[in-house]
Formats: structure tokens, C-alpha cells, sequence
């Protein structure tokens, strides 16, 4: 049986591509939306090198709602949407809030426009852990507090789960998975896609991977004075391959009717808090590779520690984080040593 398309918003992006080919894997038709801001078009040939199939690409902006328009009138059979299509970095939020605010909600509410009017019947969308905030209590569920936003990025994500309960509740024709990512680290075992920041890298693993190789002298370990065994932060790094999976479940469920509820909250993480030092050690120990890193100050807005409890997304959807962290260091690795034999890092 022919299965449903599905509309990929921010396929060609970091845990965007990783979900493509977990799709395509499934026998999910795909098409991906993307402007490019930050990843390129050589990704849809890493996609193809995997999966063999080379997805269907259009290059757009989805806060332009006469190209979605456009789009679902070239592509009538999309029933589903997965959307990542978003600005993600902490910092940069801060300095741009309304590129923020304007991107990523005008995003959302264009598409939820389309929905009904187009027959798509779910949409999965990317939330995150900083909904949470800095938790009284961990690990987190889903039922743990909603803490008010530190960043417009983080904001943005709050906001777009209410907007999304909200035309959910209001009658819309369809369903929605929102699913609550950790911190995705690593790359497909293949390393043809990986994460590829823009610049300097703000997250720990592309920079830590980018000081392994040479290209940054040292990584700063931002504090070592948390309330935590080793004093540094804790996360729960979750493997890419393993988030992409969680998407494909996300999406049969709705479009096959699986759950009687219209939306639905997952948390994604392992369940298991890393530091910042005990991931530097995995990556030491699963490469070979020495990290040079110092101790420096904290980084204004770091959360001090926060990791999931996963057992609703492990029970009802299924699903589970598997791989385990020193593969998911060697995957990383292998990608920042494949970015270096083509010449792009
Ligand atoms: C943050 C956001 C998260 C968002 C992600 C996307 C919060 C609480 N979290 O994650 O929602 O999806 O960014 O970019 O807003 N670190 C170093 N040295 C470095 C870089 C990082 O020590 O050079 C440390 C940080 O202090 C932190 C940990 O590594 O403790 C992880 O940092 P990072 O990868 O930036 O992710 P988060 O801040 O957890």
C-alpha cells in the first residue's frame, strides 16, 4: 500500500534531514520545504547517498504563505507535516527577538492554516526542553511545571504549543504530536548528513568536534561550580537517529488513528543526565581524540541541570532512545572527519 506524504518543513536542516530518510526508510513519500538559512542543498544528496531516493525539494520560506499555498496546490496528496522550520539559537533570539517571533510563529500559524482547507490530518511539531525551564525535580515528565521563557527562542516554542492546543481545541480537522526534544547530539552512522552549524558553533558538540579536528584552539566548559557531582552542567544528549525515529511513530499514529486524543505532549531524551565533563569523556574515549578544554565562567542562561523522564513516549508510542552515548561520540566524529575530506570544515 502506497503510504501518505508527508511535508517536511526544515528537511534539509540538522534533525530535519535525519527524520527525511527515517521516512523514506518507512515508505513515506517526502517533501521538503526549506529557505536555506541555514543548511544547504548538497544535503539532499547526502539524503539520496542513504536512502537512495532523492527527496522532493522546495526552496521557500514558510512565512510565505503564497509558496505554501503553492505547494500544497503542486502536492495535493500531503496528509501530513512535519515542522522543524525554525531559528534555533539561544543567544541570537536574544539580539533578534522579532526575527524569532516572526519566523518561527508565522511558520506555525501558516501552516495550521492550510491544514484543514489542504485535508492534512496531524502535524508533528518540534518542541524542546526548555519549556521546562530550570526543573524543580528531576527527571522531567510532561506533567512537570511550564516555566516562564528566558530567551525569545524559548518563548517562541511556549507560545506555539498554546497556539497549536488552541486551534486544536477550537474544532480544527486534524491532530497534532508535540514532541519535546533534549539535547539531539551526533550524526547518522553513515556520516552523508550531520549537524553543520553556521559560523561558531554556539552548542557543545559541533564545537567540541570542530576543537578536536584543529579548527578551534580549545572548548570552554562554561562553569564548573553547579550543583551537580563534577560542577558542571548536566543534559540528556539524545542520538539524532534515534530523535528521527520517534517523528516517523509521531506521524503514523495520527494519520492511521491510533490515539483517540487530538494532541499529544512526548518528551524525547534517554532518561540519563551526562555533564558537560562525562560527555567530553565519552568523546575521548569512543575516538581516541583528545578535546582540549579549560574551565571557564557560566554562560549567562544556562539551565544548571535537566533530563527526561521518557517512559510516556516509551509506552505509548513504542518508542526508545537506544544508541548509546560513545556511538553516538564516534558518529559525531566520523561526520566532523567527513566535513574535513570534502573540504567544507
Ligand atoms: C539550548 C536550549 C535548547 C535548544 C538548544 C538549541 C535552553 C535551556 N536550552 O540547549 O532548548 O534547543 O539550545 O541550540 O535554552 N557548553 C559548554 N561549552 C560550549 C557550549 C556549550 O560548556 O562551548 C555547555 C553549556 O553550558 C550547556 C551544555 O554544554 O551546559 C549544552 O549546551 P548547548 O549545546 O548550547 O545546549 P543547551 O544550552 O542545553
Amino acid at each position: 500500500m502506497n503510504k501518505d506524504r508527508i511535508l517536511v518543513t526544515g528537511g534539509t536542516g540538522y534533525i530535519g534531514s535525519h527524520t527525511v530518510v527515517e521516512l523514506q526508510k518507512a515508505g513515506y513519500p517526502v517533501v521538503i520545504i526549506d529557505n536555506l538559512s541555514n543548511s544547504n542543498r548538497d544535503v539532499l544528496d547526502g539524503i539520496e547517498r542513504i536512502s537512495g531516493i532523492r527527496p522532493d525539494f522546495v526552496e521557500a520560506d514558510c512565512t510565505d504563505m503564497e509558496a505554501l499555498k503553492a505547494l500544497f496546490a503542486k502536492y495535493p496528496d500531503i496528509k501530513g507535516i512535519i515542522n522543524f522550520a525554525a531559528s534555533k539559537a539561544v543567544g541570537e533570539s536574544m539580539e533578534k527577538p522579532i526575527l524569532y517571533y516572526r519566523n518561527n510563529l508565522n511558520t506555525l500559524m501558516n501552516l495550521l492554516d492550510l491544514m484543514g482547507p489542504n485535508g492534512v490530518k496531524g502535524i508533528v511539531f518540534s518542541s524542546s526542553c526548555t519549556v521546562y525551564g530550570e526543573p524543580d525535580v528531576n527527571p522531567v515528565t510532561e506533567q512537570s511545571p511550564i516555566k516562564k521563557a528566558t530567551s525569545p527562542y524559548g518563548n517562541t516554542k511556549q507560545i506555539s504549543e498554546e497556539i497549536i492546543t488552541d486551534v486544536i481545541n477550537s474544532g480544527a480537522p486534524f491532530k497534532s504530536v508535540i514532541l519535546r526534544y533534549f539535547n539531539p547530539v551526533g550524526a547518522h552512522p553513515s556520516a552523508e548528513i550531520g549537524e553543520l552549524p553556521n559560523g561558531v558553533p554556539q552548542n557543545l558538540i559541533p564545537f567540541l568536534t570542530q576543537t578536536a579536528i584543529g579548527i578551534r584552539k580549545e572548548l570552554s566548559v562554561f562553569g564548573d561550580d553547579y550543583d551537580t557531582p563534577d560542577g558542571s552542567c548536566i543534559r540528556d544528549f539524545i542520538n539524532v537517529v534515534d530523535l528521527a525515529k520517534a517523528h516517523v511513530i509521531a506521524v503514523a499514529r495520527m494519520l492511521e488513528d491510533k490515539s483517540d486524543e487530538k494532541i499529544e505532549i512526548f518528551n524525547l531524551g534517554t532518561g540519563i543526565g551526562l555533564s558537560v565533563k562525562e560527555l567530553i569523556a565519552s568523546f575521548e574515549r569512543a575516538t581516541g581524540v583528545k578535546v582540549p578544554h579549560k574551565i571557564v565562567g557560566r554562560r549567562p542562561g544556562d539551565i544548571e541541570k535537566v533530563w527526561a523522564n521518557p517512559a510516556h513516549a516509551n509506552n505509548v508510542l513504542g518508542w526508545k532512545a537506544e544508541t548509546p552515548i560513545d556511538d553516538t561520540m564516534r558518529s559525531a566524529w566520523a561526520w566532523q572527519c567527513k566535513l574535513r575530506e570534502r573540504g567544507i570544515m
